[in-house]
């Protein structure tokens, strides 16, 4: 089966990447590479100090394109560069940024490229900052940020820890991959119209992992965080949708404004769910929930002897299959499949079999995706569409604003259907 690349949302997306000089301008490489790995076509611009931490050649090879420096410079292809430059990206990323260039945005100064493509560019702008301590906590760095944020520019705070000064406090670079998360979180939800595409519809989301009792202390589970689920649950909430997850154990944090429910046993998970389904448009079963649970739980704890022991496994109830089942209505149900062979047969066969709108496939043998990964790389197979959209490996934050794009088109195609007349309805069948 075909996965249609073209679809990933990043695929083509122009990206600005300016480096200022200090000693994390290498981390920038990094970033580049995050940024390029999920679809995006970054262009590079530094300043002459950032030329003397790592040279402009190591970016023009990454990114194959001219890297500019100064715009009046001899070599420089386009005359005009900090306008057509600035015009054209959708996204101003400035990583590292010193405490000077703060200042210089802050105070609408153009006396270089960088700061000039600052001013000119109507695209956001993330700054992700590195410094000495001091630095950073000075009172006129923190006025610089406080005034770059009223004008809207979006930050990724530096990091605590030891710098290559010796000092130990805030001022690191923050790690790569945190800065493209939010680079790319950015393209996904800049757009207002992205930011209401949920409002009115209500979540209901199943996430982490359930434990199954052997005993009063030992118990059958696996290794969900909780991660995948909660940032699509982050993420409709900061679409405008209401959300209520019911989560079973997890590592990760549960993001702030939404309702959380704990349900630690399959059963448990499905009573929750059946509760609130009725209120729900969309149902998501993120969680990796028991297939098998032991057939009876002892009540004490079992003693260790030398005989070897069997544990008769009966089934849980199908949480997924039974919210399909009900009468639904306008719900919209969204399932995952974990797998570890034959993936898109196996998630296609869930998806009929459960009778869903959509599967989201998930290899998890694969570096970097599925359980307790930061990342994930999934194909979402919607049953309304011949090609399923491939999401390659990238932040789970970023995988879920993916999936959530394709519930607001099936919640757009349903609309479409029920606003169709009978004969219409029956010709597209
Ligand atoms: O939590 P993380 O560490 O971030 O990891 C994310 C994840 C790997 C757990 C997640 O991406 C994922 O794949 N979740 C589904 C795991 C799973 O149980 O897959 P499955 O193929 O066994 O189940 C298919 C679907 O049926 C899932 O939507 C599951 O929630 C649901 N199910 C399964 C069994 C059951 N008794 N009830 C269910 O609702």
């Amino acid at each position: 089966m075909a996965h249609d690349a073209s679809q990933n949302v990043f695929q083509g997306r122009k990206v600005a990447l300016g480096i200022c000089g200090g000693i994390a301008a290498y981390k920038a490489a990094e970033v580049l590479r995050g940024l390029q790995k999920a679809g995006c076509v970054v262009r590079v611009a530094m300043t002459a100090r950032a030329c003397e931490f790592i040279q402009p050649l190591t970016f023009r090879a990454l990114s194959g394109e001219h890297v500019i420096v100064d715009d009046y410079a001899p070599d420089n292809p386009d005359p005009i560069a900090h306008i057509t430059f600035s015009q054209t990206v959708e996204l101003l990323i400035i990583a590292p940024a010193t405490a000077n260039i703060l200042g210089k945005f802050a105070n609408g100064i153009a006396d270089d490229f960088l700061t000039s493509t600052y001013l000119a560019s109507t695209a956001p702008v993330l700054i992700a900052p590195a410094m000495n301590s001091s630095m950073w906590e000075h009172p006129a760095t923190q006025r610089n940020v406080e005034r770059l944020k009223a004008d809207g520019v979006f930050f990724i705070e530096p990091d605590d820890g030891e710098m290559a000064c010796g000092t130990i406090g805030p001022g690191r670079l923050s790690e790569p991959e945190r800065i493209v998360a939010a680079a790319l979180d950015i393209l996904q939800t800049t757009n207002t119209d992205v930011l209401q595409a949920l409002a009115g519809e209500k979540l209901l989301i199943t996430v982490g992992a359930t434990r199954e009792a052997l005993d009063p202390v030992r118990f059958l589970s696996n290794n969900s965080s909780g991660r995948m689920g909660f940032a699509i649950a982050e993420a409709a909430r900061k679409r405008g949708a209401e959300v209520h997850v019911i989560a079973g154990s997890t590592t990760a944090d549960a993001p702030a404004g939404v309702a959380v429910t704990r349900a630690f046993s399959a059963a448990e998970m499905h009573a929750a769910v059946m509760n609130e389904l009725p209120e729900a448009t969309i149902f998501i079963g993120a969680a990796a929930v028991a297939d098998y649970r032991p057939a009876q739980s002892a009540r004490q704890k079992i003693k260790k002897s030398d005989a070897e022991i069997t544990i008769k496994l009966e089934r849980t109830q199908d949480i997924l299959a039974d919210v399909a089942a009900v009468n639904r209505g306008d719900l919209l149900v969204i399932g995952f499949a974990a797998e570890t062979e034959n993936v898109l047969a196996n998630a296609r066969e869930k998806l009929v079999r459960k009778n869903l709108d959509a599967v989201i496939a998930n290899d998890v043998t694969r570096e970097g995706a599925g359980f307790d990964a930061l990342t994930n790389e999934v194909i979402v197979i919607s049953r309304d569409k011949d090609t399923p959209i491939h999401v390659p490996l990238m932040p789970k934050t970023n995988v879920a604003n993916i999936i959530l794009d394709e519930i607001v088109r099936l919640r757009a195609a349903r609309e479409n259907l029920a606003n169709l007349t009978t004969d219409e309805r029956r010709k597209k069948a």
